[in-house]
């Protein structure tokens, strides 16, 4: 049995009457952009995070580029971020002016909050914490350090939908959070897509100028972008937004299966076990395992037909030379980095297929 990491073609397979439904209701009609739909799943976005506000967008990148902008970050401040993200994180402070500062990552994979401080300087503005795998960092500990600097907190929530700490949902914790409708994501969209989501008027309203030309009505109030999330990938996400849930608990279950199952194994790190913790609630976008001769493995692995991730190719952001990030001791993330390894997790992946990855991923260390 081939068992892909992810099959993009799956999600059209299970619902293509309602697909097509939505895309003939909304061709017919030619509501293409700014329409109804979209305002529906920004309310409905909303509501299923607990967030006062949503502003859908291209992609999640481009949510952080503005959401950057309308807290007015620009040249000469910098911005840190954990170094276990994708590119993109970098890449929006980059983007608007700012310098990318990376800090290390804890072995959740997370922002390690000890190594913050001693990044900071009289430029520091603010810190970009990525919520990596569905799980939310420590952000009792960030907080306590961004209010000793005056340093704003802002959340690259691109795999976090649904996640909590504290109750509290990934964006709600400083200016805002930014979301990833990519196809593989929780919540995928036919493309790209992406929202700002935040408890901040001021900031809701910016973006919702800045990702349409900077137009209200028939003014133009300052200047903007061309970074609206179209109408009709807001009626599919507002249609697979009702199965989120069950979707979310899916992976959980596959998450409770890999966890028993490699309980058994010395060489297999896994990620934190969220079944039995309190207060978080993570939604496993990702599975990520540290694990030993994780190459080998991962060729055992393609042998045996089942896909797997090296995430962001097997570097941290700073390793990527020509993005020119100087940076000392970050030897931590780059261990980490060397180890780690995503194994299939999605609501297409059975339980039995799940069983087969946890046994081959065994056999591999003959256990
Ligand atoms: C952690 C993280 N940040 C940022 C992004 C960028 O999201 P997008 O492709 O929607 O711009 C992704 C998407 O893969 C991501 O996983």
């Amino acid at each position: 049995m081939k068992i892909p990491f992810f099959d993009f073609s799956q999600i059209y397979k299970i619902y293509s009457d309602d697909f097509n439904a939505i895309f003939k209701r909304i061709s017919n009609k030619g509501s293409f952009i700014k329409q109804k739909d979209l305002e529906l799943f920004e309310y409905n976005l909303s509501k299923f995070h607990g967030i006062k506000y949503s502003v859908g967008v291209g992609n999640a990148t481009d949510a952080m580029q503005l959401l950057l902008i309308a807290d007015n970050i620009g040249a000469s401040d910098e911005v840190l971020f954990c170094s276990h993200t994708m590119s993109a994180t970098a890449s929006a402070i980059k983007s608007v002016g700012a310098k990318p500062i990376p800090v290390n990552c804890n072995n959740e994979y997370l922002i390690d909050h000890d190594d913050i401080e001693s990044r900071i300087n009289s430029r520091t503005k603010g810190i970009f914490v990525t919520q990596l795998n569905g799980r939310i960092a420590d952000m009792k500990e960030i907080k306590k350090i961004a209010n000793k600097h005056n340093l704003k907190i802002f959340e690259d929530a691109a795999q976090a939908i649904g996640s909590t700490y504290f109750n509290n949902a990934a964006g709600s914790f400083g200016v805002g959070g930014c979301i990833s409708f990519y196809p593989a994501k929780i919540l995928g969209c036919f493309g790209d897509g992406g929202a700002v989501v935040t408890n901040n008027k001021k900031i809701y309203e910016k973006i919702s100028l800045l990702r349409d030309h900077g137009r209200r009505n028939l003014n133009v109030e300052c200047w903007g972008y061309n970074s609206r999330l179209d109408n009709f990938q807001a009626a599919i996400l507002n249609f697979l937004l009702k199965k989120i849930k069950k979707n979310i608990n899916h992976r959980r279950k596959i998450a409770k299966l890999y966890f028993q199952e490699f309980k058994k194994n010395p060489f297999i790190k896994c990620p934190p076990n969220n079944l039995i913790e309190k207060n978080r609630f993570d939604n496993f976008q990702n599975f990520e395992i540290q694990c030993l001769n994780r190459n080998k493995l991962r060729e055992y692995l393609f042998l045996n037909k089942i896909g797997t991730i090296l995430p962001w190719g097997g570097k941290a952001v700073h390793e990527f030379k020509n993005l020119n990030i100087h940076s000392k001791k970050m030897k931590f993330t780059e261990t980490i980095m060397r180890k780690s390894l995503l194994i299939p997790m999605n609501q297409f992946l059975s339980i039995k297929q799940a069983i087969i990855v946890a046994k081959t991923v065994n056999n591999f260390y003959k256990i």
